[in-house]
């Protein structure tokens, strides 16, 4: 892979094809947190809405941390994995009891926040505060399985390490944000886990399971 052509054309694509979703208006690191942890368990459509409630409720990481928490319940209810909402509050607590309310800027204090694992902690490093760090999810496992030809179980604990070592390889310097996003918005757009549109890739020349015709086949994933 042609790392710089690989950038721009994954940039490139993300520019003009980007979704328009409320936790991408602006960089504010409180909502890219709230959007993220909403992510990880459901679906972009099912979260907007709850998105947009949460954020009018509570418009401030000061607003959530005074909150009460069953008003923090009540909004979150029917999203389910109640314990995001709970360990979220908590969190935005003692950022502001030890951090004077700043989102950490590093990946030792940002990963010490509960319920803010590896996925949670890239994400909000690389979109709010334009840090190359890598942000792996299910859907960056699957492109970057396919474009490398990775034939790795992903299911494997171990295999995350190993993605997040290619994507420190890969990522742009430039615009880490729009990179990992970008590859996000390419597993759900585009690199899909069934039929990929392949077609319509903007990095369909630099990726090796299309060049193979095997894209359907990866990633590995044991059923375990
Ligand atoms: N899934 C997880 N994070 C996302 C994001 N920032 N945008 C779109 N889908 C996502």
């Amino acid at each position: 892979v042609n790392i710089y052509q690989f950038q721009q054309d994954l940039l490139n694509w993300y520019d003009t094809n980007k979704r328009d979703l409320p936790w991408r208006e602006d960089q504010d690191p409180y909502k890219i947190w709230v959007s993220e942890i909403m992510l990880q368990q459901t679906k972009v459509d099912t979260v907007i809405p709850y998105f947009h409630r949460f954020i009018t409720k509570f418009p401030t990481l000061h607003d959530l941390a005074e909150a009460d928490q069953q008003d923090v319940l009540k909004v979150w209810e029917g999203l389910g994995y109640y314990s995001r909402a709970r360990n979220l509050q908590n969190a935005v607590k003692e950022v502001v009891a030890a951090y004077g309310g700043e989102v950490p800027h590093t990946p030792k204090d940002l990963g010490s926040l509960k319920g803010v694992g590896p996925y949670t902690k890239g994400a909000i490093l690389s979109i709010a505060y334009n840090q190359p760090e890598p942000a792996v999810d299910g859907n960056v496992m699957r492109v970057l399985a396919r474009v490398l030809k990775i034939e790795d179980d992903i299911a494997k604990p171990s295999a995350k390490k190993q993605f997040e070592n290619y994507v420190r390889e890969l990522i742009s310097q430039d615009d880490p944000s729009s990179f990992n996003q970008g590859i996000m918005e390419l597993g759900a757009l585009i690199c899909t886990p069934k039929t990929p549109m392949c077609m319509f890739c903007p990095v369909q020349q630099h990726c090796k399971a299309f060049a193979e015709g095997i894209e359907e086949e990866l990633p590995i994933k044991s059923k375990a």
